[in-house]
């Protein structure tokens, strides 16, 4: 029977835009369920949004709209995010829902059958941002709720309770028999020591508010979000044809709802009748990522620390593209533990790991099948192999499995450490059997040999990373001559086995796949991405190319012109300055006099721009080559200078006193103008 893998990720609130923490989980539920499609399972991917409860009704009496509305917003912009950053769930579940609010009076009912509901009154300490009492000896100093560091309030209300005492043997049996199910070992200690000391029955209704699930037979009571929002992951699948998905094998969450999932949620589903092995199988929980130290988040004063930038994960994959988002988050932060995050960082990784290692091993084999091998991958005949090509097999083929073992344990960042590795393995074993000496021979045979194992490791590795990468391995394998990764039940397509990269096969060279990035573009990156006191990021490692080596077309795919930050998108309160800030940004309408190309560097412009200063025109090196073709085009064009920038150096006597305004998207960039003509060094504000 074809195997199947149900994976699961918190259903996010609905009170505030998402942000990075919350790609963070998806991605990672993403990336894990590709990878079980690659190995022939069947899988599915649940995400969606939890809509219910108190917190979400004020924020729409402060909004000024019904919550309804409220909630549909925001839902669709969670919805609509996960596109965007290569996220594909199979479902996407609303607690408002009919099949979800039905769902939940059928298990309110089968637990209130059981006898394990009943009714008195709670007083108790609850902060409204958990949705959840907190213990007096919980609290921070000043009665704050030690996640939100909000107030709690003092509740007193009649309501439901649920025996959750009453589970506390069967729940530190099932983690005695079950360790896998609260992973890893750290929080499932954490987990059955709060259950050893003791479990109170759980408030589960509300009646000092509505907006939530009627409870069934009872009307003046709603049902407590975190009952109604558990059981989305069975009302998705219950009475569906995906309901042979169940239980869930992996449900991923953060530390902070690690208790809800690991505690309350067995216990409701053993009372609605789930025997073992139809409780959920692992619950994972995952670290934090920081931002300046702190949880990333949308709420204002989280991420308001100085430096880290936005948090917007659809602004960061416009600039740096979504798959090196997804890579970064992935190799990153070891799962389980906090990470920081930071923008620089993914540059860094992207450029080390990504460009220079994987982009790289491509670009500088590929030259050779074009110019030796009529653009056809040279064939490697078993008896023309050395120790050299045996040895390298061996080393891939321990890898291919460590790397699958890796994945296996959720180990990402381990499974990405580990396939960098083996295309680094592949960049060694090309500088020491240096092609571009071999190809001074007349016979081609050992040059096919060296150009054929290289070209196969870029295969092997564009398949190892297509759950984090998708988008760029297919653009690896496409370069390569082969068709996309396409999933196909119970066919392994993890690439445990040499050769997948037949001889004769024509390749298709094309623009490097990983973009490569020069300081001027980095640095407008960075800049449109808010970051303002980065720290410089990793520069470049040593190059593995050999000087005789012909380089690939080393110029990098644009991601964005270096003269042309991109506008952040108005909604960071952080990111507001005040008048007399900006009044600092000297800006001056410009006029282009000559404009030229710069030898080898194949983005940068050199302009010369009249600003009516006395001292003549300036010298302004743009990022823009790309966009202008015909650079002739761009002289007597009007531009809009930042004059008061510092002078920057770009090397070889190239330095810019001054930066243009544009903006770009990936396709295109446009000059900043104006519809009329004004006279150069007119001050613009
Ligand atoms: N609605 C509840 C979950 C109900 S599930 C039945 C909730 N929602 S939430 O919007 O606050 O999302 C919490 C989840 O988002 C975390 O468990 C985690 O998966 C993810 N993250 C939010 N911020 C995060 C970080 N800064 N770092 C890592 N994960 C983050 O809790």
């Amino acid at each position: 029977m074809t195997q199947r893998f149900y994976v699961t990720t918190p259903i996010y609130y609905v009170n505030g835009s998402p942000h990075i923490g919350h790609a963070y989980t998806s991605v990672v539920a993403d990336a894990l369920t590709r990878y079980h499609r690659m190995r022939g399972e069947r899988a599915r991917f649940l995400t969606g949004t939890d809509e219910h409860g108190q917190k979400i009704e004020r924020e729409a009496v402060k909004a000024g709209v019904t919550p309804q509305a409220f909630v549909d917003d925001v839902s669709t912009r969670f919805r609509e995010l996960w596109p965007k950053l290569g996220v594909q769930p199979d479902d996407f579940i609303r607690t408002t829902e009919p099949r979800h609010v039905e769902g939940v009076q059928k298990w309110w009912r089968k637990v209130r059958d059981a006898g394990d509901l009943y009714k008195g009154t709670y007083k108790g300490l609850y902060c409204v941002a958990c949705e959840g009492y907190k213990t007096e000896k919980e609290l921070l100093p000043g009665a704050l709720c030690p996640i939100h560091e909000r107030p709690v309030e003092t509740l007193e209300e009649e309501t439901w309770f649920f025996r959750l005492s009453k589970y506390q043997e069967p729940l530190l049996k099932l983690y005695a028999e079950h360790p896998e199910f609260v992973l890893p070992e750290t929080r499932r200690n954490e987990i059955v020591s709060f259950v050893q000391g003791g479990l109170d029955d759980l408030s589960v209704s509300r009646s000092n508010f509505t907006w939530g699930i009627p409870v069934p037979d009872d009307p003046g009571h709603v049902i407590y979000v975190w009952f109604d929002a558990l059981f989305n992951y069975l009302t998705a699948v219950d009475g569906t044809a995906e309901a042979e998905f169940w239980p869930p094998q992996i449900q991923l969450v953060a530390k902070d709802i690690v208790r809800f999932h690991a505690v309350y949620w067995p216990a409701f589903l053993m009372s609605a009748g789930f025997p073992r092995e139809k409780l959920p199988t692992t619950v994972w929980t995952h670290g934090y990522l920081l931002s300046g130290g702190r949880k990333t988040s949308k709420t204002p004063g989280l991420t308001a620390v100085k430096t880290p930038g936005t948090t917007d994960p659809v602004r960061i994959a416009d600039v740096l593209g979504a798959d090196v988002l997804r890579f970064y988050l992935l190799r990153e932060v070891g799962f389980g533990q906090d990470g920081e995050f930071s923008i620089p960082g993914i540059i860094g990784r992207a450029r080390a790991e990504l460009g220079e290692t994987v982009g790289n091993l491509l670009h500088r084999a590929l030259p050779f099948v074009g110019k030796y091998f009529e653009g056809k991958v040279p064939a490697a005949r078993d008896e023309d192999l050395t120790d050299a090509e045996r040895n390298l097999r061996t080393r891939i083929a321990a890898l291919v499995t460590e790397v699958g073992a890796a994945w296996d344990t959720l180990a990402m960042h381990r499974a990405l450490e580990l396939t960098i590795e083996a295309a680094r393995t592949a960049n060694r074993y090309f500088d020491e059997t240096a092609p571009w000496k071999l190809a001074k021979s007349e016979d081609r045979t050992r040059l096919g040999v060296v150009i054929a194992h290289v070209l196969e490791i870029v295969r092997v590795v564009a398949v190892m990373l297509s759950p984090v990468t998708p988008a760029k391995s297919d653009e690896l394998l496409h370069q390569l001559g082969l068709d996309p990764v396409a999933p196909r039940e119970d066919v392994d397509q993890w690439p445990l086995s040499w050769g997948g990269l037949a001889a004769h096969t024509v390749v298709r060279p094309g623009q490097p796949v990983f973009p490569k990035y020069d300081p001027a573009t980095e640095a407008a990156m960075l800049l449109s991405l808010d970051v303002r006191d980065a720290e410089a990021t990793p520069k470049s490692t040593p190059k593995t190319m050999s000087t005789e080596e012909k380089p690939a077309e080393t110029a990098a795919a644009p991601v964005i012109a270096p003269a042309a930050p991109v506008a952040p998108a108005a909604e960071e309160a952080s990111a507001t300055i005040a008048y007399d800030d900006f009044a600092k940004v000297d800006l001056r309408v410009g006029k282009v006099l000559t404009a030229e190309r710069i030898p080898r560097k194949d983005k940068l412009l050199k302009l010369s721009v009249d600003l009516g200063e006395a001292s003549g025109p300036r010298t302004i090196i743009a990022g823009i080559a790309l966009a202008f073709p015909v650079v002739e085009e761009l002289v007597g064009q009007q531009v809009v200078v930042v004059a008061n920038l510092a002078p920057r150096d770009f090397g070889k006597g190239l330095v810019s006193h001054g930066m243009l305004l544009a903006a770009s998207s990936p396709e295109s960039l446009s000059l900043a103008t104006f519809p009329k003509a004004y006279a150069a060094g007119t001050r613009v504000k």
